[in-house]
């Protein structure tokens, strides 16, 4: 079993180089399932209905989200109508939609549980305690778990690997939009990387226009943000798992230009 998973996905260019380039991805490497962060699809930030249908039928199994998860209203309505997509399970119980989704593939049940940090981001219940009980519920349910962990802080990125050791397939970071080169298996058989980085423009600060972005540091004058535009590029890792012990043999970086 191959999963492919995408880091997070920037407006339009980088939704367009998904659309264009997936099919061929799945081809090359023999992908079975799809992951991808959708949390900043659309302009603004956040997803649309429009958007996430795209990803979908170009052949993304789930979409996860994260700090922008509700930027578009109609994500909340999207989740809650069984479009498969999940935001951050450690959001409020009121939320709409939810925070993981079991899905089949190849007569294996995989589990995709979404989870926003605390570190430099807003106020929100312990993602620790949100995945380490929701991983206990459906273990005896799902085959493989992967846990897509949003958040700033390498740190805590690191210390939910190490505290879901064993518990799970595999952790990936997102929201950087920067890749690390750190992925491992830990001890315990878990898959870890600290960020998986971003899908979009790539000459950009993290997406946006690299001259916006250059004059609000320079002047700290609030300027908007606006996309960058130019040549794009697909970050992301492979997750290679053994069909008999469900564990990763083989975690890969992705860099597709
Ligand atoms: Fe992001
Ligand atoms: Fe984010």
């Amino acid at each position: 079993m191959k999963i492919l998973c995408i880091g997070d996905i920037v407006g339009t260019p980088g939704c367009e180089m998904v659309i264009s380039q997936l099919k061929y991805i799945i081809a090359d490497y023999g992908i079975d399932f799809v992951i991808a962060n959708g949390e900043n699809a659309s302009t603004g930030n956040g997803i649309t209905a429009e958007k996430a249908h795209k990803l979908a039928d170009c052949g993304v199994d789930v979409i996860t989200l994260g700090n922008h998860s509700f930027n578009k209203a109609e994500a909340g309505q999207l989740m809650n109508n069984g479009f498969p997509m999940i935001r951050p399970i450690n959001y409020p119980p009121q939320t709409p939609g939810n925070g993981f989704i079991i899905k089949e593939c190849k007569n294996k049940k995989i589990a995709v549980i979404n989870a926003l940090g605390r570190v430099y981001l807003n106020p929100i219940d312990s993602p620790f305690d949100a995945v380490m009980k929701c991983a206990n519920d459906i273990s005896s349910s799902a085959d493989i778990i992967i846990v897509d962990f949003h958040a700033e802080a390498t740190s805590e990125k690191a210390a939910l690997a190490w505290y879901l050791d064993g518990k799970v397939t595999a952790v990936f970071g997102t929201h950087t939009h920067v890749q690390t080169a750190d992925e491992r298996l830990l001890p315990g058989g878990t898959a870890f990387i600290t960020d998986i980085g971003m899908t979009g423009p790539y000459n950009s600060v993290l997406g946006v226009d690299k001259d916006i972005s250059v004059s609000r540091f320079v002047t700290l004058m609030s300027k908007r943000y606006v996309l960058a535009e130019g040549n794009c590029f697909l970050c992301g890792i492979i997750l290679d798992i053994d069909d008999e012990n469900n564990k990763v043999k083989k975690i890969e970086r992705l860099k597709i230009f």
